[in-house]
């Protein structure tokens, strides 16, 4: 099994569920909410960690009660946390998180203690990038530091996956020649190849963001499954997972990638990493939340078996 090490966010989630979105200056009233772990790398160093993988971590959490408890979850599924430091006086990244009925979200993020993880605090746990074998990053935490994270990975000849969530149009282009898979949705997607291009098919796309530099590209498009574009410039559609029903899609892109990275520590093809993530997020959407979401591997081996599916 190689390594994986992810480097991004932690986020204490405030969950609201309600039956639709709120307008603006609309008030709207719910019975209660949920505290949850999340953040877009925890969920993604939690989903490896559970689907029986290794994975180390670097971040930050501030010196305060969810920090803890965000670290205990990821111990609890045996994530290497030694790595994540702890800023007294900066309060842990919090998300404010609003589902609807349809199961869709809308997420803010107080960044708080993510902000904190900066180049030179990469550079003091260069040991944790030397030992992996697969670097995991998202944008969550500052650009400078994902940017110098993958040129560093790259450097040491470590493959470098990117889930380029939460989206932003000023992703500076140097990034994608260390990016070995980049894996937006459609939105995200539409975001980083700017307006001009949003009419681009998926074909289209794809072949501008590996024109940038970047390997292969995998977009994930909801109910319709996913479309990958690979190195060798072939491409593929693959289909959604069937049967199963969306109660919260929290965490579903950070599972897809997680698992896409689990499959790949674990041996298995790009191809059948991809179906293992398929299944692992459509899992993920069928329950509330984002780490309380993650399936096992129990879990994922008995959804593909009985769907006839290789794992
Ligand atoms: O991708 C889902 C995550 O986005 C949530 O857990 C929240 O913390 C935000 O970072």
């Amino acid at each position: 099994m190689k390594k994986v090490l992810v480097i991004g966010s932690l986020n204490c989630d405030y969950v609201i569920n309600l039956p639709k979105m709120p307008e603006t200056g609309e008030t709207l009233l719910c019975g209660g909410y949920e505290l949850v772990p999340g953040g877009k790398g925890a969920n993604q160093a939690y989903t490896l960690g559970k689907l029986g993988g290794s994975a180390a971590m670097l971040g930050a959490v501030g010196g305060d009660g969810p920090g803890a408890k965000l670290l205990d979850n990821l111990r609890s599924v045996e994530v290497d946390v030694s790595g994540i430091k702890t800023v007294t006086g900066v309060s842990t990244g919090t998300a404010f998180i609003f589902v609807d009925s349809s199961g869709s979200n809308s997420i803010i993020v107080a960044q708080g203690a993510n902000l904190r993880v900066d180049e030179e605090y990469i550079r003091e746990n260069d040991r944790l990038l030397r030992e992996c074998d697969i670097v995991l990053l998202q944008l969550e935490i500052p650009i400078e530091t994902v940017l110098y994270a993958a040129k560093r990975a790259k450097g040491l000849g470590k493959t470098v996956i990117l889930d380029p969530a939460p989206a932003r149009p000023d992703l500076p282009r140097e990034l994608y020649r260390w990016v070995d898979y980049i894996k937006p949705n459609e939105v995200e997607l539409g975001m980083l190849l700017g307006d001009s291009e949003a009419q681009n098919s998926l074909d289209e796309s794809t072949a501008i963001l590996q024109g940038l530099g970047v390997k292969n590209v995998v977009v994930t498009l909801g109910e319709r499954g996913a479309f990958l574009r690979e190195e060798n410039g072939l491409t593929r559609a693959f289909p959604p997972v069937s049967g199963l029903r969306v109660v919260d899609t929290t965490a579903a892109g950070d599972s897809f990638t997680a698992a896409l990275a689990y499959g790949l520590s674990a041996g298995s093809g790009l191809h059948e990493a991809l179906e293992l993530a398929i299944c692992v997020s459509g899992l993920a959407v069928t329950k509330k939340g984002a780490q309380t979401s993650i399936p096992d591997m129990a879990e994922v081996r008995a959804y593909m078996q009985a769907h006839n599916k290789k794992l």
